[in-house]
């Protein structure tokens, strides 16, 4: 094979696909009217006739293509046709021949096709086909190898599945042909790493079998992945206890005097060092690293991108596993920049050290007391790890976290990725004890693959939820020159995320609402919710919520609207929502918590959600929601909506681990998205 590209002709890629055991019509390949009468013998009518040229890519809009064909008058005339039409609009075409192919019956058009992406990997899509497969878009995609149980779920999540399940008595067509040969699909792209890509269609479903009746194959030879061989990420991450700032400043308009500053609150030793030497912040600077005495765990580099190689050589030469560079003005800044860039990972290799960044904010490890960038706050203490592909990103949600209580048990820039990645940081991450949930902020992901079978494994153990930014194309240009990435397809990354069980947030307020429900309450047992209030207009809007997030009101048993209406006024609602009136006091929704807790086999998760009112007093309720929730093992949903008056009663919940939400949907798209997980992780096991 050379190392060209080849479009394969209509016959060779129907033979690749008959040897994979997708159904092709049956066909004949002429060179003459003469041959194709004789050809159309064994072929049978009615047959179709397409034009055979290595220069036509779209027959049919070449006027290549003549169907319906009964007789060999007919074909004689089909193909004085398509000779004439090639002749008016292709006038350059290069004909090779004919293909006589037996006309397949009517049937449902659809497409399966593949391609390789440059991070992902082979990725096989499906969706509607014909000739308005651009217009319709309705595809789905998934990595390859593609499971039979994610054949099937591509072949339920298009919006025409109806057609194919069998809509308005139409008969339902043969469905498992269908994921048959979507798995066959994935199954070429996985197997001949020469197929570059792939188009079958249209592909026609009947009700018994398919038939793909167009296809085209781009072969290339393939490129083989790059395979880094790096020294394991220090597992002591999370325990360094000596850490070298290299570019350490008096001037406290410099980055180098910001880190210093926020290092001052760390639990164990600093080491500034710059050439100056003297004393900064109350700390004794040193000349170089390697007048330290002792051997420092990791290094913070905060000299320009020129003077980055040598400060890593000396930290290689000092025995330094880790570095954390923030310096920018590499990859991301043009072409000396990367061959900056590509110097800095060379030395690494070398020395066997791991880097963060370069171009990054740094990282803070809140229970250390560890705030390794210059982002002037530091965040509390918590149970999120987040790990982000921008420094000013994080610079906004530590701000934004510290008025709401919400700690973070590290916070990760990764910066250029061009040693340590997101895959390294999900790894630690999955295996710190104190870490729940692990929210990412991507723009690229460099190698997708590893990324995808890594995130797999861990969310198996761990909820990971992610933000993709660069949706769309402005938004890809940006991320390209903000961290030098070229971000693939937001379509793969949809795919990989969903396969790979991480949890996809619209925007960073949905990413941590999220994140908090699952990492106090983990996830749901089912979809079956109460609501418990005492605000009629707030039940009404949780009906609306519930049914567009995915969770179901459930019915409520006699038994247990009985017990209820025992302490119940006379106006309540006597079903679930529980609206149990605008006069209730906390010793009602305590005596409703009871009930419920006596009933647990009834509901998965009860949203409590109160308002502002003379009756009701914050902290009391709250206190009574805590112990609600002590006494089942149910998802407990807070909603004390208001403003200041609320603010103690949050604190009680957060203590209690309870998560609350100051928007009623926020609450129910949380926990619809923690239901659809949850459901997806069940179809895994
Ligand atoms: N060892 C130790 N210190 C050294 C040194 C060496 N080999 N060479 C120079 N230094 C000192 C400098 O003397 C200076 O200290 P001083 O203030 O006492 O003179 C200090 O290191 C910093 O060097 P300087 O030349 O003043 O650089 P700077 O502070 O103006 O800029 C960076 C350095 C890293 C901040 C800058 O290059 C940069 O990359 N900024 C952008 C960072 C960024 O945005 N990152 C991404 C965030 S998401």
């Amino acid at each position: 094979m050379t190392d060209a590209p080849r479009i394969l002709s209509e016959p060779e890629s129907y033979a690749l696909l008959k040897e994979c055991g997708i159904t092709v019509p049956h066909h004949a390949v002429v060179k003459s009217t003469y041959e194709a009468v004789t050809a159309a013998e064994s072929v049978g009518y009615p047959c179709v006739a397409k034009i055979l040229s290595p220069t036509i890519t779209h027959k049919s809009d070449a006027g290549g293509v003549q169907t319906g064909i009964h007789t060999p008058e007919e074909l004689t005339a089909a193909i004085e046709t398509i000779r004439h039409n090639i002749s008016e609009r292709v006038p350059d075409a290069e004909i090779t021949g004919f293909v006589i192919e037996e006309q397949a019956p009517t049937g449902l058009e659809l497409y399966i096709g593949g391609k390789r992406d440059p991070s992902f990997g082979p990725v096989i899509t499906f969706g509607t086909g014909g000739t308005l497969v651009e217009l319709e878009h309705d595809i789905t995609m998934r990595l390859a190898p593609v499971s039979p149980e994610e054949a099937k779920g591509m072949v339920h999540s298009i919006r025409h599945y109806p057609q194919i399940a069998g809509y308005r008595g139409t008969a339902p067509l043969d469905e498992a042909a269908l994921t048959d040969a979507i798995q066959k699909a994935s199954t070429l792209f996985t197997t001949r790493p020469e197929v570059a890509e792939l188009d079958i269609n249209p592909l026609v479903l009947f009700k018994e079998g398919l038939c793909a009746v167009d296809a085209r194959v781009l072969m290339r030879p393939p490129v083989a992945p790059p395979a880094p061989s790096r020294p394991p990420l220090p597992k002591d991450l999370f325990l360094v206890s000596r850490i070298a700032l290299v570019g350490a400043s008096a001037n406290p308009e410099k980055i180098g005097y910001a880190v210093l500053r926020n290092l001052l609150t760390f639990s164990g030793t600093v080491y500034p060092v710059n050439p100056k030497g003297g004393e900064i912040l109350g700390k004794a600077v040193y000349p170089s690293l390697a007048d330290i005495p002792e051997q420092p765990d990791a290094v913070i580099i905060t000299v320009p991108n020129t003077i980055v190689p040598q400060v890593m050589r000396d930290a290689g030469i000092r025995g330094i596993p880790l570095a954390i560079i923030i310096t920018s003005g590499f990859r991301e800044a043009g072409n000396e920049g990367a061959l900056l860039e590509q110097e800095i990972e060379e030395i690494a290799q070398e020395y066997g050290i791991r880097y963060t960044g370069p171009n990054c904010l740094g990282l803070q490890v809140p229970r250390l007391s560890l705030n390794a960038t210059f982002d002037p706050k530091s965040p509390k203490p918590g149970h999120t790890a987040f790990i982000s592909q921008s420094g000013a990103i994080i610079t906004t949600l530590v701000d934004w976290s510290l008025s709401r209580d919400i700690g973070f048990s590290a916070v990760f820039s990764v910066g250029n990725q061009t040693n340590i990645d997101f895959v390294d940081y999900i790894r630690l991450a999955a295996a710190d004890d104190d870490t729940r949930t692990v929210v990412l902020y991507i723009e690229e992901i460099r190698d997708g693959r590893r990324f995808f079978e890594e995130a797999a494994k861990v969310t198996l153990k761990k909820p990971v939820i992610a933000i993709k930014a660069g949706r769309s194309a402005v938004g890809q240009k940006a991320a390209a020159s903000h961290t030098g990435s070229l971000a693939g397809s937001y379509e793969v990354y949809e795919a990989a995320f969903r396969q790979a069980g991480i949890i996809s947030a619209e925007n960073l307020s949905d990413a941590f609402s999220l994140a908090m429900l699952l990492g106090s309450e983990g996830y749901p047992q089912g979809n079956r919710a109460v609501v418990i209030s005492s605000a009629g207009g707030f039940c009404v809007l949780a009906s609306d919520y519930a049914e567009r997030h995915g969770i179901r009101m459930t019915p409520l048993s006699d038994t247990l609207l009985a017990e209820m209406n025992a302490f119940m006024p006379d106006g309540w609602s006597r079903r679930n929502p529980v609206d149990m009136v605008g006069d209730a006091g906390v010793h009602r929704f305590a005596l409703t918590f009871d009930a419920l807790i006596r009933h647990q086999d009834e509901w998965d998760i009860a949203f409590v959600v109160s308002v502002p009112t003379a009756t009701i007093d914050p902290v009391n309720l709250a206190t009574e929601m805590a112990r609600f929730s002590r006494h089942t093992d149910k998802m407990v949903v807070g909603c004390l909506l208001g403003g200041d008056s609320t603010v103690a009663g949050v604190r009680i919940l957060r203590d209690a681990d309870i998560p609350n939400f100051e928007e009623l949907e926020d609450a129910f798209r949380a926990a619809g998205a923690a239901v659809r997980r949850e459901e997806e992780l069940k179809k895994r096991d």
